[in-house]
């Protein structure tokens, strides 16, 4: 067992990072403590363009609030990814076996270059390679995210498999996706078909996990919804994405099942529903939002976990990265 899985620090963690992916991380640590690394996938985040100064604040920013979250890196190894160049060796030889079809069937390649294919930078277009080599450096068989990376583990997959072939070799262990069970896909306040991300232009359409009391409760209360009551059974919310997205998020916050929430609001509209899911948010998310100010009054002692785990990390990369030169017949192999 190996769980491996990263994070863009391209600004604040948002409610669909958080019930996406950290809550499942926290789980996983748990669970299997000491066989889990967590990254801040600071490599990719330069794939576009990127202001330096923020850049480092925002490194150190997400470290805070995934400790504030419940990773605990006593347990966990944390760490940024710059500080392990394997894994940008790793991607280049990854590169030489994927292929191109592969890559420009991405669809979220598609989506952030837009129209301006042409200007978009060969980082940005090979970024699933380097988040294969991010969990095929460290063997691992579990990889928690949200539905929205599910494609670039596939890529992953693929590309262990033919190198393996290639080369005649075990080399890499083929990683599982877990996507979460309970907010697979969290949805924007604004418009129910479009994912809560952090590059929409509008604060209103996702919840910060740094926002305080009021804007929480602001911003469900502005969220958009339709005027029927919640349905009994939630297979009634078919067609309602508004609906069944604030439904999802609050039974992923209150670790309830949908049909729970259902049965439990059945009949009332979002002028009864909105007031519990903003008091449950604030519960949720405010003891967060304390831990967070509390760790960053002491930035140095961030700086010292990252790098306690990128030195656990890298112990942990080295092994892979020479059995791929070996696999490739990169000299010198046989020392
Ligand atoms: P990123 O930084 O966009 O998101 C981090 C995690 O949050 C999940 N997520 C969501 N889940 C549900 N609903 C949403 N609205 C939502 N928005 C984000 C993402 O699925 C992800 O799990 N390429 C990755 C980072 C990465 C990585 C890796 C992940 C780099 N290397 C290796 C896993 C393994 C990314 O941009 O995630």
């Amino acid at each position: 067992m190996r769980v491996v899985s990263g994070i863009q620090p391209t600004g604040n963690l948002h409610l669909g990072n958080y019930l996406g992916a950290i809550v499942q991380w926290v789980a996983m640590q748990d669970e299997h403590p000491g066989e889990c690394l967590f990254f801040l996938a600071d490599l990719h985040a330069i794939t576009v363009r990127n202001d330096p100064a923020q850049l480092s604040a925002n490194v150190r920013e997400l470290t805070a609030a995934l400790i504030a979250s419940g990773i605990d890196p006593t347990r966990s190894i944390l760490f940024n990814q710059t500080r392990v160049p394997q894994h940008s060796e790793l991607a280049w030889l990854l590169m030489c076996t994927a292929r191109m079809g592969w890559l420009n069937r991405m669809t979220q390649f598609k989506e952030k270059s837009g129209k301006d294919r042409e200007g978009a930078s060969i980082g940005l277009y090979a970024y699933p390679v380097l988040q294969a080599a991010d969990v095929l450096l460290y063997q691992a068989t579990h990889v928690p995210v949200g539905e929205d990376q599910k494609q670039h583990l596939e890529l992953a997959r693929d590309i262990a498999t033919k190198f393996n072939l290639d080369t005649g070799t075990e080399t890499f262990t083929l990683p599982e996706p877990m996507i979460g069970s309970t907010a697979p896909r969290v949805m924007s306040l604004r418009d129910g078909s479009a994912k809560m991300s952090k590059s929409d232009p509008s604060d209103m359409s996702r919840i910060n996990l740094m926002d305080d009391a009021d804007t929480i409760a602001q911003k469900i209360r502005k969220a958009r919804t339709d005027a029927d009551p919640l349905p009994e059974d939630p297979a009634a919310l078919d067609g309602r994405p508004e609906a069944a997205n604030l439904v999802t998020i609050y039974a992923a916050l209150a670790g309830e099942s949908r049909a729970d929430v259902c049965a439990r609001f059945a009949g009332q509209g979002f002028g009864a529903f909105k007031p519990a899911l903003a008091d449950l948010a604030v519960a949720k998310l405010g003891p967060i939002r304390e831990r967070f100010a509390e760790l960053m009054a002491d930035t140095a002692a961030i700086d010292a976990i990252l790098e306690e785990g990128a030195g656990r990390a890298r112990a942990m990369a080295v092994p892979t990265l020479e059995a791929t030169h070996a696999a490739l017949g990169l000299f010198p192999a046989s020392r």
